[in-house]
């Protein structure tokens, strides 16, 4: 079986009961990490709104800055599926500009497919960009980008019709073709009725552990998030302490003259020192 993380590997793990894992980057170097494990899928989240650029929700980051993003952990990715994010506009405004954007998450980032946020508004946009050849994966339950009409980060499908409505809406979008669904914050009861109707791996965030696989954010999951810790979220190292230590070290072995020795640096040999002194001499100043 190929190495690559194709649809297929995904549907395969579905259906063989093995958890697919999936996490968010937003740059080069943690794509590096995250390329030393065997996560299969890699998610360029709108969220490097709030946990790279410090905006306090997804809404204005641009298409730009994800293909920007997008690039850098392509760069750094070679077994893991890369999926582009499609911010907030790029997909909402007509089918046609949907297909366009898309495109260039593919054709300028090396994205292998997209994510959109949302149902069946946006079924007829998906199925015009898979039609292109380009994967989708859908999300639903908590949809970030619908932050201000739903009022906040809350849990969706809490009652029995919306529940119900959910999985109406997971079973159109699964017809209009994605490949994986995101459900973020959605009761564990109907996220696990969700993932045993569709065909197509789920993937939860918030939603328990029925769900074919996990994902969550970088900053999140190693305690890199300085600002607030969602409730879904576990903190599997605390990478943002190791790196709280290490600048305090920094900061005082520079201040205490124990940095930089002469292993930091690099001698001049000493004929050219020598020389360099005598021309000193015949400079004045
Ligand atoms: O942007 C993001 O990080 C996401 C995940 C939480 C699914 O959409």
């Amino acid at each position: 079986m190929s190495k690559i993380i194709t649809p297929l590997k995904l549907k395969q793990m579905k259906e063989s009961q093995k958890s697919i894992v999936m996490v968010t980057a937003y740059d080069y170097t943690s794509a590096r990490l995250i390329d030393e494990t065997d996560i299969e899928l890699v998610l360029v989240g709108d969220s490097l709104n709030m946990v790279m650029l410090g905006q306090p929700n997804t809404l204005s980051v641009t298409m730009d800055e994800m293909l920007h993003h997008t690039k850098a952990v392509k760069r750094g990715i070679s077994r893991s599926m890369v999926i582009g994010d499609m911010p907030f506009l790029s997909y909402q405004v007509s089918p046609e500009a949907a297909l366009v954007n898309a495109g260039r998450f593919v054709q300028e980032a090396g994205a292998y497919g997209v994510k959109l946020e949302g149902g069946s508004p946006v079924a007829q946009t998906i199925r015009q960009i898979v039609n292109a050849g380009i994967p989708v994966m859908g999300h639903l339950g908590f949809t970030p980008q619908a932050v201000n009409q739903l009022g906040g980060a809350f849990f969706q499908g809490k009652t029995a019709e919306q529940g119900t409505r959910l999985l109406e809406e997971a079973l159109r979008l699964e017809d209009a073709g994605v490949f994986a669904l995101v459900l973020e914050l959605v009761p564990l009861e109907v996220a696990a009725v969700i993932t045993k109707r569709l065909q197509i791996p789920v993937i939860g965030i918030g939603s328990g552990a029925s769900c074919d696989g996990q994902v969550l954010v970088f900053h999140d999951l190693l305690g890199l998030n300085r600002d607030f810790q969602p409730k879904h979220n576990k903190v599997f190292a605390d990478v943002g302490a190791v790196i709280k230590d290490g600048l305090h070290n920094y900061v005082s072995e520079v201040r205490e003259g124990h940095f930089p020795t002469i292993d930091h640096t690099k001698r001049m040999a000493t004929v050219e020192y020598q020389n360099f002194l005598q021309q000193l001499e015949q400079i004045k100043g």
